[in-house]
């Protein structure tokens, strides 16, 4: 079967280092512990890439690619009521929205991190705490419904999104 590149090794690296961050900082290592802080930060040193990397790169990788503007809202929303067969080869609008919004709570849980953690002014302060914590508890709730998101679309169209994400390549 005929592939395209479509996502590029940054990309890659960048969706596979902020989806094992989240689950170990989440559920698994000790909270404020020296390797929660690490791999918090390493996530937004990535984030920060990515940020720039969505301005210099080509393809599906470009903000302006896939920026979920009110009328590629409408048009993908419509032609989901419809049922007829969406496809593109990057991001669509609605899942744009969720992943901006990730990392949105990505940016946050590091803003708040290092607030908790670098400054004299803002340790042990306890909204700073609950913040974090509201980033984090938003971010599962994003992430739950990008995994269903992503299942749901691997379904409709037949074809191994999750995939895509490791090789890089889909379908033509
Ligand atoms: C993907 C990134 C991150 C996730 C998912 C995450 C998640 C969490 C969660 C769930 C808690 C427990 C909050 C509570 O129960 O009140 C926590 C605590 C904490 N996190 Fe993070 N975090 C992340 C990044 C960071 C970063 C970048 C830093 C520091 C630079 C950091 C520093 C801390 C500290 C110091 C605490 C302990 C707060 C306290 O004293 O209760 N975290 N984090
Ligand atoms: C666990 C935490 C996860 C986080 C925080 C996360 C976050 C993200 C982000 C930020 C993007 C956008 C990538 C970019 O443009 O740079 C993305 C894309 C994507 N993610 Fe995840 N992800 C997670 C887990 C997963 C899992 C487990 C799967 C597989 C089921 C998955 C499948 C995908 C796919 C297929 C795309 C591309 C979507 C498209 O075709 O437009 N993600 N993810």
């Amino acid at each position: 079967m005929a592939t395209v590149q479509v996502w590029d090794p940054l990309i890659r690296i960048f969706h596979w280092t902020v989806a094992v961050v989240f689950v170990a900082n989440y559920f698994f290592n000790e909270k404020g512990g020296d390797l929660h802080i690490i791999l918090g930060y390493t996530a937004a040193g990535m984030l920060v890439l990515r940020f720039f990397w969505g301005f210099v790169s080509h393809g599906a990788a470009r903000w302006s690619d896939f920026f979920p503007t009110p009328s590629r809202l409408v048009a993908h929303w419509s032609s989901l009521l419809r049922g007829d067969g969406y496809r593109r080869l990057g991001h669509t609008p609605l899942g744009a929205v969720v992943m901006i919004l990730m990392m949105s709570c990505l940016a946050g849980l590091a803003a708040t991190g290092y607030m908790m953690e670098e400054t004299d002014m803002f340790w042990g302060v306890e909204w700073v705490k609950d913040l974090h914590w509201g980033f984090a508890t938003t971010l599962l709730g994003l992430v739950v419904l990008h995994i269903l998101g992503a299942l749901y679309e691997s379904y409709r169209l037949k074809e191994n999104l999750p995939l895509s994400m490791i090789t890089g390549r889909r379908r033509r």
